[in-house]
C-alpha cells in the first residue's frame, strides 16, 4: 500500500472540517470523530496518520470484493465517460445486461428487477410492490432486523433505530425471531407463532419480510427447515415472502444468496451492498414473473431519477462478473469454514464469548458477562445511548491491533471481503483474541 502518512496534518484539518460541516450517521454529533481514509487496497485501508487496518467487517458488511476490484473501477470510469447519466425511460447496455445477470444468479424464477440506489430503497420498493400486487397493506417483519432508514423501511425494521421514527407507516407488525441463544422462544416455536399471527390478522397481510440470515442484529442463522416453512406459512395465508438479501447476498454466506442455503425462492428479493461490492450505490428489488406480469396491466407506480443509473449498473455488472470469474462464492464457502473453526477456538479460550455463530464469511461473536448464563454487555437500549459499552471497547482494541471490526449491541460482526486469505484470517483472529481479553477482564464474578 502506498505510504501517505505525510498527509497526517492535512488529514487532521480535514477531519475538523468534516466534523464541523458533515453529519455523522446514527450518532450523537459530539461523539463523532471522523477519521480520514487516504487509501484502500486489497483487504486493507489506510488512515491519514499512516495506520493500516485489515478490513474484517468489509466496512458496513458491503465491501465484498475488497478494495482493489479494478474491473469494477474501470467499468465505472468507462461508463461515466460513455454515458454518465440517462433518464430511466432509456436503457443502457449495462442496465439490460445486469437485469439479465441477476435473473441468472438469483434463485428460481426471479427475473425482473427494479434498480434503485440503496438497500433502503430496495426495501421501500419491495413494500410498495407487495402492497400493489396483493392489494393488501400489512407487512409482518421481525424484531431483530434492520431494513433501512426511510419511513417505510425503518417502520418494518425491528431494531432500536426504529424507535425515533415511530409510529412510522401504518400496517407494520413485528414478529419474534429465530434466536435460540437469546430469545425465550425456540426458533421453530417463533415460526409457529408467526403462523398464528397471520391467522389472527385475517386476510390482510401483503407480505412477510425477513433477512434469511439476520445481519446487523446479531448474525442469526435459522434452522434448515425455518425458511421453507416460513414461505409455506406466508403463502397459506395469502401473503408473499420477501427476503432482504441486502447484507446476506452476493457470497456473504458462501452461497450467492442467504436463501440459497435453504433452497427457498422468495417472491421478492432485495439486494444492495455486495451488488456492486460497494463500488457504487445500487439497490435492486427482483420479483417473480407472476408479480412482474401483474404490472403489465397495472401501473408500476414507483421510480427515482437515479433508477437504473448507468454508472451504478456498470459497477453492478462488473461486480457480478467478478464474483463469477474469480470463483469468489466458492472461495467464501471454503475460507468461511476455516474462519468458523478459528472462531470456535476463540470461544473455547475466552469465557466472555457467549456464542459464536454464522455461516460462510458472515460470523458473529456474542459476548456475555457471565460464563454460566447469557448476560449481555450491550443491550438494545445502548444502541440509542451516548455511552460506550464493553463491546465497543473490544472492537476499539481490535482497531488498536490493526483490525477494523464492526459491532452492534452485543455482537462483534465479522464479514470480511470475499477475497480474504487464510493469512488474513489468522491475523484477524490474533487481534480479536487479544481484544477479547478486555471482555474477559470485565466479566462479573
Ligand atoms: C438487511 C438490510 N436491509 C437493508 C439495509 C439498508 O441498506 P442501506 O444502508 O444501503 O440503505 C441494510 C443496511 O445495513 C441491511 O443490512
Amino acid at each position: 500500500m502506498t505510504d501517505r502518512s505525510g498527509s497526517g496534518d492535512e488529514g487532521n484539518q480535514l477531519e475538523r472540517l468534516d466534523k464541523k460541516h458533515v453529519f455523522g450517521t446514527w450518532s450523537y454529533q459530539k461523539q463523532v470523530q471522523p477519521t480520514q481514509v487516504v487509501g484502500a487496497d486489497g483487504n486493507r485501508f489506510e488512515t491519514a496518520d499512516g495506520t493500516e487496518y485489515l478490513d474484517v467487517s468489509g466496512q458496513l458488511m458491503c465491501s465484498n470484493l475488497g478494495h482493489s476490484a479494478d474491473r469494477v473501477a474501470d467499468a465505472i470510469a468507462d461508463q461515466a465517460r460513455e454515458t454518465a447519466y440517462i433518464a430511466p425511460g432509456y436503457t443502457t447496455e449495462a442496465r439490460a445486461r445486469l437485469g439479465e445477470k441477476l435473473a441468472e444468479v438469483t434463485p428460481g424464477s426471479l427475473s425482473k428487477t427494479f434498480f434503485s440506489t440503496s438497500g433502503t430503497e430496495a426495501v421501500e420498493a419491495a413494500i410498495k410492490i407487495a402492497r400493489m400486487y396483493t392489494g393488501k397493506q400489512k407487512i409482518v417483519s421481525r424484531y431483530r432486523s434492520y431494513h433501512g432508514a426511510t419511513y417505510g423501511s425503518i417502520s418494518v425494521t425491528g431494531d432500536p433505530r426504529r424507535l425515533e421514527a415511530e409510529p412510522g407507516i401504518p400496517g407494520t407488525i413485528k414478529a419474534p425471531d429465530p434466536y435460540a441463544y437469546g430469545s425465550t422462544l425456540e426458533p421453530m416455536e417463533s415460526l409457529e407463532y408467526i403462523d398464528e399471527m397471520l391467522m389472527l390478522e385475517g386476510d390482510t397481510v401483503a407480505a412477510v419480510l425477513v433477512e434469511p440470515v439476520v445481519g446487523s442484529n446479531g448474525i442469526l442463522v435459522p434452522p434448515a427447515e425455518y425458511l421453507p416453512r416460513l414461505k409455506e406459512i406466508a403463502h397459506d395465508h395469502g401473503a408473499l415472502l420477501i427476503c432482504d438479501e441486502v447484507m446476506s447476498g452476493f457470497g456473504r454466506t458462501g452461497e450467492w444468496f442467504g436463501c440459497d442455503l435453504f433452497d427457498v425462492t422468495p417472491d421478492i428479493m432485495t439486494m444492495a451492498k455486495g451488488l456492486t461490492g460497494a463500488y457504487a450505490p445500487l439497490g435492486g428489488t427482483i420479483v417473480t414473473p407472476e408479480i412482474a406480469d401483474h404490472f403489465e396491466e397495472h401501473m408500476f407506480c414507483h421510480g427515482h431519477t437515479y433508477a437504473g443509473h448507468p454508472v451504478a449498473c456498470a459497477a453492478g455488472l462488473a461486480a457480478v462478473e467478478t464474483y463469477q470469474e474469480e470463483n469468489l462464492i466458492e472461495h467464501a464457502a471454503e475460507i468461511g469454514a476455516y474462519l468458523g473453526d478459528r472462531l470456535e477456538e476463540l470461544s473455547a479460550a475466552h469465557p466472555s464469548v457467549g456464542e459464536v455463530r454464522g455461516v460462510g464469511l458472515f460470523r458473529g461473536i456474542e459476548l456475555t458477562k457471565r460464563s454460566d448464563r447469557r448476560e449481555p454487555f450491550g443491550v438494545r437500549s445502548d444502541k440509542l445511548s451516548p455511552e460506550t459499552t464493553v463491546v465497543d471497547e473490544v472492537a476499539a482494541r481490535a482497531g488498536e491491533n490493526g483490525v477494523y471490526l464492526a459491532n452492534m449491541i452485543n455482537t462483534l460482526i465479522i464479514a470480511p471481503p470475499l477475497t480474504i486469505t487464510r493469512e488474513d484470517v489468522d491475523e484477524a483472529i490474533d487481534a480479536i483474541d487479544d481484544a477479547l481479553e478486555h471482555a474477559d477482564a470485565a466479566m462479573e464474578a
